[in-house]
């Protein structure tokens, strides 16, 4: 059973919860986007499924601070490098990508280097703010110190699973959003499916022989590890490994944030790169080549015609523009636990 949501509901329901925690209204609205842009766009890995298992745990636990300001301990101009000192990585996240793509907006090219970050949710969310302004946005993170994914041939785990996003402007069309995570799927789409008792397809999990394990909840018993993008190192998994690397260079290594494989294991001092660039000051033209190139891509005959090729960030869009209208569907479990930390939303009945 799901109950269908108006999206200015949720939004003012889960500002509210964070606001109570003492973030700032302002902030506290912006976390809210960023946490319902999940199940805006269909994205329920990373939606309000993460409010009382994640976020609400961080503050209460004094793992985030819900009023800290983001210090820049560096600032070169076109590259700035900051702490986040624990501010919740929902905003401080997006508060990187502006930041960048203000220096875009002057320089042609932004980076904003983070440490100190808490989980940011979709790192998509963030990296389309810079598509907003016309400008292309890359958000890469890693997991602090926490260790998820063992290399490919390897018996520990050393990595998180690094998410990576890339957003481009597409014209008229939705922007391309690649928003993914560098292993095979995030840990919540296994908790999600052992939660609804469902089987994964193999390709997701294995055990310490290399087997495809489909049950879910073999991962969190501990019997078996998530892959990277893929799967075994004969169909691509260093591709997938290196990807998860590159992330924990870019957004880890440079800022000087928690390492995984070094790292305490505990998804603290988060590390977050926001890199913008500003196309349209390098030269002419750039949006209107942008719009064709995926208008290109939309134009592709599909195999099944009742299966049109999209691109990364189509599917998303589309859900979204629907869902503002519409109204957001929520599992009623997940209504429920927002009724029991949201007083506005009791009080509405
Ligand atoms: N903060 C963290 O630590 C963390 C870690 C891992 C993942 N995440 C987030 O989890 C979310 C889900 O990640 P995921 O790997 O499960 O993503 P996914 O597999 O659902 O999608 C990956 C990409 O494929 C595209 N895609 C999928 N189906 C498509 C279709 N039919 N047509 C066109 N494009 C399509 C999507 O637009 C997306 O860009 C992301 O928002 C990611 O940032 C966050």
């Amino acid at each position: 059973m799901t109950v269908v949501v108006p999206y200015p509901t949720l939004l003012s329901t889960v500002t509210g919860v964070f606001a109570a925690r003492g973030v700032p209204p302002d902030r506290a609205r912006v976390a809210a986007e960023a946490l319902c842009h999940g199940d805006l766009t269909g994205v329920t890995s990373h939606g309000l499924v993460n409010l009382t298992r994640l976020y609400l745990p961080l503050l209460d636990s004094d793992r985030a601070d819900p009023a800290a300001d983001m210090a820049v301990t560096a600032d070169l101009g076109a590259c700035v490098r900051a702490d986040a000192r624990r501010a919740l990585g929902l905003w401080s996240a997006a508060q990187a990508v502006d930041l960048a793509a203000a220096r875009a907006a002057r320089l042609g090219v932004g980076v904003v280097s983070l440490r100190g970050a808490t989980h940011i949710g979709c790192a998509g969310f963030h990296a389309a703010r810079a598509a907003l302004h016309g400008m292309v946005g890359l958000v890469a993170s890693n997991c602090g110190g926490q260790r998820i994914a063992r290399p490919p041939g390897g018996l520990e785990p050393l990595l998180g699973t690094n998410p990576l996003a890339l957003a481009c402007p597409a014209g008229e069309r939705h922007p391309f959003v690649l928003d993914m995570s560098t292993t095979v799927v995030p840990t919540g789409r296994v908790r999600a499916a052992a939660r609804a008792g469902r089987a994964v397809p193999p390709g997701w999990l294995a055990d310490d022989s290399g087997e495809p394990v489909t049950d879910p909840a073999a991962f969190d018993r501990g019997e078996a590890h998530l892959l990277w993008l893929g799967g075994r190192p004969e169909t691509g998994a260093y591709k997938g490994f290196g990807l998860g690397l590159l992330v924990e260079v870019l957004a880890a290594l440079v800022p000087g944030a928690a390492l995984g494989p070094v790292g305490g294991g505990a998804d603290d001092d988060i590390g977050v790169l926001a890199l913008v660039i500003a196309p349209e000051l390098l030269r002419s033209g750039f949006s209107g080549d942008a719009g064709r190139l995926f208008e290109a891509v939309l134009g592709c005959a599909a195999a099944d015609p009742r299966a049109p090729v999209t691109y990364p960030g189509w599917p998303e869009g589309e859900r979204a523009r629907w869902r503002r209208e519409h109204g957001v569907p929520v599992p009623e479990e997940l209504y429920d636990e927002l009724r029991a930390v949201a007083p506005a939303l009791r009080a509405a009945g």
